[in-house]
């Protein structure tokens, strides 16, 4: 049933319009079914779906990182991907879906830099239109986050973003005034950092100003989860929606706002007709209740999602050309801690329970010719807190008594496979009290390996862990601060035992939820449900490992390492202390390196690594967290049966002091961006510093003919403001193999009229050529490609004069350069 905004309005109690505009659990907006107003239901995420439950929900299709969208450079394709993410959202009666991330990633150690899709705004305003449009094409609302400059984990809740209004402009609110533009998602997501010393969900500038008036853009505004601040301030501000609920800063405190004159009626009439319009257009998504359909759009993804995996690869080195791998290897050596433990997404609200998932180990298993003779060796390990096991017969026993003492009354219980649970959105049994409660988990565990085994327990909350009822950690007194559950977990505590394998040892945990811990000191937690991991894995003896991986190298004609990052270091909740991969693998890569000449290094991570090893190394692929099908996407371009295409869409310093905020980022509270507009490659092409990899990467297998592409021409010259130019290219596939070249257009200045970087992207186009095939290619720039946001002015300026429109392969490869002359100087505000 469709009502009507304002006649529903009208009817609306004050109770109703104050419960309207805060949530009223973790995932659902306030329902008025006497008007036909529906609970929105939101699920994160941005790589996939997660549903409305941390715990124990659907299993769901995860798709590649941000970062690994971003390096496809592919608008048809993430159209397509934002197409396959609305079906999954309808599958699970989703209405919203919290994303695409559009924070720039201003550092490599930025924690949730692999969510957004990289160092540039235009490239990320305009893959993100791509994502939300093919969302939005199923009816399904997305909500855009987090506005603006969140680029760090330390203290996001305090830590203040001092930053000029040009490098707010250019850079961290462009990809947002991008989307508003092409792509007009219905939801917007504040960010829990301050902006010049206010926070972002209570900034009249940032929300009121910026995106409503002088954008004319009008999605709804909602909080962070737990970002909300205040009442009458965030309701002035233009905040509309306070998420999650039972609310915090809304309900009473919102009444008594009003009878004090801090808020007026008008005020929460527009938020509560803002919630009014966005859950009429909700009533348009076609959402099915059943999960078991998730399932059905799942198998039907594999196929897409693999390609996606597959385009995203960046090869970034290839001497020798080791790659593609030949199709009569007589022996391979398979290495690494990622080869059989293949990561497929980073840590925090980005995750979720995969439906499925294939490591790089399995699909060579299966992709190599029989004739090929497989060895295996781990190398190493990565692991900061131990991998999950899975347990037979696992339940969840819920208790509103601690376990010690008299007899308990169960008040229900919950299947689990694996030792993992987030139980901060749980809402499965209504006598529980959620504000402080305990859970008993058991299940059997049967090893495969006998020896030495470590167990290990990180815990929001507290959990004791006993294996045939003999205690063998506790993790309830003495606890330690750690990175886990967002950053409010407990350090994991390990013990060890030996185990053999084939038996079954029974498993049994006691945990207490997050109020329960001591590391609370009293005070509540924001997430009193808490969550728990008990990981275990046997004991790898370091020098025994690093000796077997060298020996069985050695042998081999080729070998494989996958190793690099993975949830356990790239993760909401956390920065990384530096950019290096975890202690280890340098020594591995390099005695590696010594015995086999024919080493692929094939690295996972959503965001830049010290690579010391690069210059020795002849073959390096830098493979993400590619989703569902991972191991598969990265045997489809070893082998051949993809032709690399995918770029870095950040530049790769060669040192993490290279990086422009390195002396402004973390570790405090007051972080000012004196990096100004020179994020990414702005900075390094300025001062002409050397980089491993350029923006823009990629080690062209077979490369395409430039010598064609010298002429770059402007075909049409400006009449209409908002009509954009066209570049005009032509481009030849010189080699013997079909593929993709990423077109990049920059603009640069041919005489400096202000202080500007040397390039700036500002359209890009891939284009697909068999091998021999020439085309022409037209390349739309628009008005903001020569415009610099005026301080004094408070408004775009394009400035007249004669600008090169430079065309490159990367942002330092250079194809081509045009001329384009501007004939008069141009002022505007708004889209
Ligand atoms: C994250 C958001 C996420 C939300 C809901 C927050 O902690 O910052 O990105 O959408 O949680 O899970």
């Amino acid at each position: 049933m469709r009502f009507d905004v304002e006649e529903v309005l009208c009817k609306l109690t004050q109770e109703q319009k104050t419960a309207l505009v805060s949530g009223v659990d973790f995932w659902h907006t306030y329902p008025i079914p006497e008007h036909g107003v529906p609970s929105v239901r939101f699920s994160d995420g941005p790589n996939g779906v997660r549903g409305t439950r941390l715990f124990g929900g659907p299993p769901s299709t995860c798709l590649p990182c941000g970062t690994a969208l971003g390096a496809t450079w592919g608008e048809d394709l993430l159209l397509e991907a934002g197409g396959l993410l609305g079906r999954e959202c309808i599958a699970k009666g989703v209405h919203c879906l919290l994303g695409p991330t559009l924070d720039i990633l201003r550092s490599p150690l930025f924690g949730r830099g692999f969510e957004g899709l990289g160092e540039d705004p235009y490239l990320t305003g305009t893959l993100a239109s791509a994502i939300i449009r093919g969302i939005q094409s199923t009816g399904v609302m997305t909500a855009v986050k987090h506005f603006v400059a969140y680029n760090q984990e330390y203290e996001r809740r305090r830590v203040d973003a001092v930053i000029s209004d040009r490098a707010l402009r250019e850079i961290h609110l462009r990809p947002f005034q991008i989307v508003a533009r092409d792509a007009q998602p219905a939801a917007l997501i504040t960010a829990y950092n301050k902006v010049n010393g206010t926070h972002a969900s209570q900034s009249a500038k940032l929300v009121e100003h910026i995106v409503r008036k002088e954008w004319g853009w009008n999605p709804l505004i909602t909080s962070d989860w737990v970002g909300t601040y205040s009442t009458a301030e965030a309701l002035n501000a233009g905040l509309d929606l306070e998420m999650p609920g039972p609310s915090r800063y809304r309900g009473s405190l919102l009444q008594d706002a009003l009878d004090t004159g801090q808020v007026h009626q008008a005020t929460i009439d527009d938020r509560a007709r803002n919630m009014l319009r966005f859950a009429r257009r909700a009533t348009r998504v076609p959402v099915l209740e059943a999960s078991p359909a998730a399932a059905e759009v799942v198998s039907r993804t594999r196929t897409f999602n693999r390609k996606l995996c597959a385009e995203s690869i960046v090869l970034l080195k290839n001497e020798g050309s080791i790659l593609p791998l030949p199709p009569d290897i007589k022996r391979i050596a398979l290495i690494g801690s990622h080869m059989k433990r293949t990561a497929i997404c980073g840590g925090g609200s980005a995750q979720l329970e995969p439906e499925y998932s294939v490591s790089l180990y399995d699909a060579l298993c299966e992709v190599l010719p029989p004739t090929t003779v497989i060895t295996y060796a781990p190398g190493h390990d990565v692991h900061k807190t131990l991998p999950l096991i899975i347990i037979t017969n696992g339940s969840l026993e819920f208790y509103n008594d601690p376990p010690n003492g008299n007899a308990k009354l169960s008040l229900g219980t919950e299947p689990i496979w694996r030792t993992h649970f987030e139980l901060m959105d749980y809402d499965g049994i209504a006598e529980l009290d959620r504000d402080r409660f305990w859970v008993i988990m058991t299940g059997s565990f049967v090893p495969d390996t006998t020896g030495l085994w470590e167990f290990g327990i990180a815990v929001y909350g507290t959990a004791n862990l006993y294996i045939d009822d003999e205690l063998v950690i506790e993790n309830t007194s003495n606890q330690v601060p750690g990175t886990a559950f967002f950053g409010s977990g407990t350090l994991e505590k390990r013990a060890s035992r030996s185990l053999l394998a084939g038996q079954e040892y029974m498993i049994r945990v006691e945990f207490g939820s997050a109020n329960t811990s001591p590391l609370l000191a009293g005070k509540k937690a924001n997430f009193a449900g808490g969550g728990l991991h008990l990981g275990a894995c046997p004991k790898l003896d370091k020098h025994q490992a690093l000796k077997d991986a060298v020996a069985v190298a050695k042998e081999a004609d080729y070998t494989i390492i996958c190793t690099g990052l993975n949830e356990d270091w790239e993760s909401e909740g956390f920065d990384r202390p530096d950019m290096d991969l975890p202690p280890g693998i340098e020594q591995l890569i390099n005695e590696i390196l010594a015995v086999c000449p024919s080493t692929v290094i094939v690295n996972q991570s959503g965001t830049p690594v010290t690579m010391p090893w690069a210059r020795n190394a002849p073959c390096i692929v830098q493979a993400w967290y590619g989703g569902n099908e991972t191991g598969y996407g990265i045997a489809d371009v070893l082998l051949g049966h993809v032709n690399p295409a995918g770029k870095l869409p950040f530049s790769w310093p060669i040192d993490i002091r290279d990086n422009p905020s390195f002396r402004n980022f973390g570790m405090a509270v007051e972080i000012s961006y004196t990096e100004e507009i020179y994020v990414g490659y702005r900075f390094y092409e300025k001062m002409g510093r050397n980089i491993l990899f350029p923006f823009g990467y990629l080690f062209l297998l077979h490369p395409f003919d430039s010598s064609t592409n010298r002429r770059v021409s402007i075909i049409e010259e400006i009449s209409n403001p908002t009509k954009p130019w066209k570049i005009q290219v032509s481009i030849k596939n010189t080699g013997q193999l079909a593929g993709a070249e990423v077109l990049q257009v920059y603009i640069s200045p041919r005489y400096p009229d202000i202080d500007r970087p040397l390039k700036e992207l500002c359209g890009f186009k891939k284009v697909f050529l068999a091998p021999g095939q020439r085309t022409r290619v037209e390349i739309p720039i628009d008005r903001y490609a020569a415009s610099y946001w005026s301080e004094p002015g408070g408004l775009w300026i394009t400035n007249k004069g004669v600008y090169h429109v430079v065309v490159g392969s990367s942002s330092r490869n250079i194809l081509g350069v045009g001329v384009l002359e501007i004939k008069e100087t141009r002022r505007w505000i708004g889209l």
